[in-house]
């Protein structure tokens, strides 16, 4: 594990850029693990900012989102797929048809999260994962439990999740979905790097998952095991 402190924002956006964008300069094809949250906005800015200077092309790239609100349509200003459209995907040139999200209005949310885990395979698995990590642990949607969960799956959100991201919500708490969908632990830990991104806010859990054991009451700390995984913190 390679753990990178750094002053600031600022600095993380640039170093996390650099590391995503070195992976696709070395693999133009590369399949990018991505994720949503305040927490990567600016390494987003920082790769539009670099494919707008023309020192980088997204063009034959794939992209795997961590996670999506189940119940909410891919227009709504809420969704993921809509963060990462208007964040990173309407501003580089990523083919659409290469940017994949799982869909949160499926009809069958199980089949939704059999059909990802079969278009993660197809596309060779993914070759770098960005994460961010909730204050609980979480890594994508996989939430404190008394066991790992390996597959993709339907998860009811836990309550302090849908506390922290009901800001985002016009009226708040009410119109928070209760379920998303999200990759499990095993092609998070299938990735083949793993970059994982915390502002200082996350100072305490940074800790717990990082010098704690590893446990599923802190998913985060599987990523222990990981062997080529880098964490890029701020300091303040
Ligand atoms: P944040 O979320 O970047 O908005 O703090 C991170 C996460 O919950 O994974």
């Amino acid at each position: 594990m390679k753990w990178i402190k750094v002053k600031n924002k600022t600095e993380m956006a640039c170093i996390a850029a650099d590391i995503l964008c070195a992976q696709v300069l070395l693999k133009p094809e590369s399949v990018l693990g991505l994720a949503t949250g305040s927490t990567p906005l600016c390494v987003y800015e920082n790769m539009v900012k670099r494919y707008q200077e023309k020192k980088i092309s997204f063009a034959d790239s794939k992209t795997v989102n961590l996670d999506e609100y189940y119940g909410i349509q891919p227009s709504d200003e809420q969704s993921y797929r809509y963060y990462m459209d208007t964040n990173l995907f309407h501003h580089i040139d990523i083919p659409p048809e290469n940017a994949h999200v799982m869909n949160g209005m499926a009809k069958d949310a199980d089949e939704e999260c059999r059909r990802f885990t079969g278009l993660i395979h197809a596309l060779g698995g993914i070759d770098m994962q960005l994460l961010g990590i909730g204050h609980n642990g979480h890594i994508g949607f996989n939430e404190p439990d008394d066991h790992f969960t390996m597959d993709t799956y339907c998860v009811t959100l836990s309550e302090s999740t849908r506390k922290a991201n009901a800001i985002y919500f016009k009226n708040g708490l009410s119109d928070m979905p209760e379920k998303a969908l999200t990759m499990g632990i095993r092609p998070i830990m299938q990735a083949r790097r793993v970059l994982l991104i915390a502002g200082a806010d996350k100072k305490d859990i940074l800790q717990a998952a990082f010098n704690g054991p590893v446990t599923p009451q802190v998913p985060a700390s599987i990523l222990q095991l990981h062997r080529r995984l880098t964490v890029v913190s701020c300091e303040e």
